[in-house]
């Protein structure tokens, strides 16, 4: 592998590839000593010109725990314009002999022109770009999954059979659309439920079904319902009439998770808005993944990581296509 830039653009065996990859990693975090020497000598460095908790230490916590050198590059606020701040800076983290640089960025398709300028041989690792992608938390949200419904021993298992239900901001979430590619190469059947005034236009083309409607949703039994925090920060319009209508008619309630099938679970990527599209009895319940979601967000990182840095290479790949 020699970037990670999109869900859409692994097919079944490569996703598959990773998401065992990360069960081996995972294994490894239940010993006493968990680091490995792994990449020890190479350099991650964390772009992030975002906004950031929990993916940005996720990443640093699983270069450190593969024995890589990190530098955390946190590049919000700058005022040059973004196609030459992001050529300057990448062609300074270049020269500090980056081997992969994980990039958060505002801009969709910012990791695109990184991973294709020529700026940089490192290896690129999208880790949120505008509203297009966010394929690390996809593939821990579908290690997330399949390590519920199918044990700690699932290497080799896709989601065939499951039903996913993401509810919410899908107009402005990159988490969905990541999500929605992987989910159905990986054969699980995909259903969004949102406001009309937040499906995007080009829905149509996607791998999943519409709904308008959370308790038809709900009442259809789906195995996992994955909650989106309502962007404010990218809303420059009223999408819904008031936060409290929203919460009524899209949020997973206490009344709504009791409706939920009894195995079923619920995901949300955080930063949560508990009382608006979560409340606090859905995700501090037994179903609630959302921790499980932080910590199996280390040890996908460190598969990648890890088939970025170490693992096996296509010949395309080592010639640099
Ligand atoms: C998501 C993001 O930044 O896209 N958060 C995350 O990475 N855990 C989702 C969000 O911000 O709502």
């Amino acid at each position: 592998m020699r970037h990670l830039l999109d869900t859409k653009e692994l097919d079944r065996a490569r996703a598959l590839r990773i998401l065992d990859v990360a069960e081996d990693m995972a294994a490894t975090q239940q010993r006493e000593v968990r680091k490995l020497p792994t990449l020890r000598g190479k350099t991650v460095v964390n772009l992030f010109f975002e906004d950031s908790t929990r993916t940005r230490i996720s990443f640093e916590a699983a270069a450190k725990r593969l024995s890589a050198d990190v530098i955390n590059f946190s590049a919000k606020g700058s005022s040059v314009s973004k196609g030459e701040s992001l050529q300057d800076t990448a062609q300074t983290l270049q020269a500090m002999g980056a081997d992969a640089v994980v990039i958060r960025h505002g801009a969709s398709g910012a990791p695109q022109t990184l991973a294709t300028s020529g700026w940089i041989s490192a290896g690129v690792v999208n880790a949120g770009d505008g509203t297009h992608a966010h394929p690390t938390q996809a593939l821990l949200d579908a290690f997330t999954v399949r390590k519920r419904f199918f044990g700690d021993d699932s290497r080799g298992r896709d989601l065939a059979g499951l039903r996913v239900t993401i509810v919410g901001d899908i107009l402005h979430s990159r988490v969905a659309r990541s999500n929605v590619w992987l989910l159905a190469t990986l054969g699980a059947e995909v259903t969004l439920v949102a406001p009309p005034t937040l499906v995007p236009q080009d829905v149509s083309a996607w791998p999943v079904r519409v709904r308008y409607d959370l308790d038809e949703a709900i009442a259809d039994g789906p195995d996992a319902l994955m909650m989106l925090r309502i962007q404010l920060e990218r809303m420059n319009a009223a999408y819904f009439p008031t936060e409290r209508e929203y919460s009524r008619t899209w949020g997973l309630d206490a009344e709504r998770l009791a409706a939920l099938p009894a195995d079923s679970i619920v995901l949300h990527p955080g930063p949560m808005n508990r009382g608006m599209e979560i409340s606090a009895a859905a995700a501090d319940s037994p179903r609630s993944t959302v921790l499980e979601q932080v910590a199996n967000g280390v040890s996908v990182r460190m598969a990648v990581l890890y088939l970025l840095l170490a693992g096996e290479r296509t010949d395309a790949e080592e010639d640099g296509r």
